[in-house]
């Protein structure tokens, strides 16, 4: 049987274009996965002979998570916990709001809350206070991105991917206006 070879390229879906080319790239998907299974190593090291409960703060920190987990080599229980924030999207006004809430108790779990990014901190901070209060046995707060520069209150936090200047980041799990979650890579609205 002869097959008719494929000849034309394959175009776009209309109204993506030339996707990502308004985003000026910051860490590239290779970066950004070699720096996750380095977190996942430490992790792995300083949780060993334990089982970890993962919490995954919904949305922006799925796509880490998904990949920090699989470089974790301990049982690991995944939890997830979505909040919102009153205000503008870029902007987060300190005022938090669960829209979604673990599915289990968490008291004597060592549980690691994942963030994709520490920006003021009002809602990681929110976050540790809120889970705190259900006895987990430890908690630790692992962050993709921090932004220093911006802290309005004190987070502790034990594991971070990268520490950012002043700029709004998108890709790998982050969104402006629900927009390039799923790039590869980490990148700056141009
Ligand atoms: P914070 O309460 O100000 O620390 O930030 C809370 C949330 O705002 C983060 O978890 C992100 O979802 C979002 N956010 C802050 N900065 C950025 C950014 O640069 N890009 C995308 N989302 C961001
Ligand atoms: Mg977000």
């Amino acid at each position: 049987m002869v097959r008719k070879k494929a000849t034309s390229r394959a175009s776009p879906p209309a109204g993506i274009g030339r996707f990502g080319a308004q985003v000026r790239p910051l860490y590239s998907a290779s970066r950004v996965q070699a720096r996750v299974r380095a977190l996942g190593r430490q992790i792995t090291r300083d949780y060993a002979g334990r089982t970890l409960t993962v919490v995954c703060v919904l949305k922006g920190a799925v796509l880490f998570l998904a990949d920090l987990v699989r470089a974790i080599q301990l049982p690991v229980e995944l939890e997830f916990i979505g909040v919102s924030s009153y205000g503008d999207a870029t902007e987060s006004s300190g005022e938090v709001r669960i829209s979604t809430d673990v599915a289990r108790p968490l008291a004597g779990k060592d549980v690691l809350l994942v963030e994709d990014m520490v920006d003021t901190g009002l809602t990681a901070a929110f976050l540790v206070q809120l889970l705190q209060a259900r006895s987990p046995k430890s908690l630790a707060v692992c962050t993709l991105l921090e932004k220093p520069s911006r802290a309005r209150t004190q987070v502790d936090i034990a594991y971070r991917g990268f520490v950012v200047d002043d700029v709004f980041v998108v890709g790998y799990g982050m969104d402006f206006k629900e927009r390039w979650r799923n790039l590869p890579h980490l990148g700056v609205l141009r």
